[in-house]
């Protein structure tokens, strides 16, 4: 074992005993699928996808789409899901009563980190390895199709028209346009607005943060 790894396998350590004692602390079902994840899974990127400003994200897309569609859901799609952060938001949110959750991610290494993390909602919660080009909305008739991942699809448009007209959606993309694999990002709201090109908007707005600004959607195709 070179420097670099004796140091990132302290640092392992010292992340999954940090997040086993606050897992004992709090006695949270999200707090104990994060240790879960740090234990099972040393290589994936959770400490990123949970960040404060993921975090702060995703709490804003909970609280606008409770105000603005209430809380009961039969089957919401998470498309570009990645580890099921916010199916574990959603999940252990009190205000939300959801029938099941599918995450759906073209990235094979993520469905099994999503899991661990959403291990105590049993089999309400599915993670799936898909293209979501691919998938037969009109078929899987999801209650609520969520994508905030937008700023990492080629083309919004074209993705936004496999999805049946008067499905309910959830949108978020960003202004982070140096970030490499950020392929898509939009200049401005209004911008996000006209790529999206809903039928009806709910909620629009934007949440800025230290280096940009995510912008969100909640409406009808
Ligand atoms: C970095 S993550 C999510 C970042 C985002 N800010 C969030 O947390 O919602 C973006 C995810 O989109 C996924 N993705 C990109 N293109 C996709 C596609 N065509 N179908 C499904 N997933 C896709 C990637 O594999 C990745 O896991």
């Amino acid at each position: 074992m070179d420097v670099t790894q004796a140091r990132n396998a302290g640092g392992h350590e010292q992340a999954l005993d940090l997040a086993r004692g606050i897992a004992a602390y709090i006695d949270h079902p999200l707090v104990a699928g994060l240790a879960r994840v740090i234990a099972k899974h040393p290589t994936a990127d959770i400490a990123n996808a949970f960040n404060h400003k993921q975090v702060a994200c995703k709490m804003w897309a909970l609280d606008e789409l409770f105000e603005s569609c209430g809380g009961r859901f039969g089957r919401i799609w998470v498309l570009g899901g990645w580890y099921g952060v916010l199916p574990a938001m959603l999940f252990n949110d009190a205000r939300f009563d959801i029938a099941a959750i599918d995450s759906i991610d073209v990235d094979p290494e993520v469905g099994p980190v999503a899991r661990t993390l959403n291990r105590e909602a049993g089999d309400r919660f599915q993670a799936l390895t898909e293209d979501m080009y691919a998938l037969d909305y009109a078929a899987g008739r999801p209650d609520l199709v969520i994508n905030t991942s937008c700023e990492h699809i080629a083309d919004l448009r074209a993705w936004l028209a496999l999805v049946p007209r008067g499905a309910n959606v959830l949108l978020q993309s960003n202004d982070y346009f140096s970030e490499p694999t950020h392929i898509n990002c939009v200049v401005s709201l209004a911008a996000f607005e006209a790529m999206a090109a809903l039928r009806e908007i709910r909620f629009s707005g934007e949440l800025p943060t230290k280096k940009y600004t995510r912008f969100m959607l909640i409406g009808t195709v």
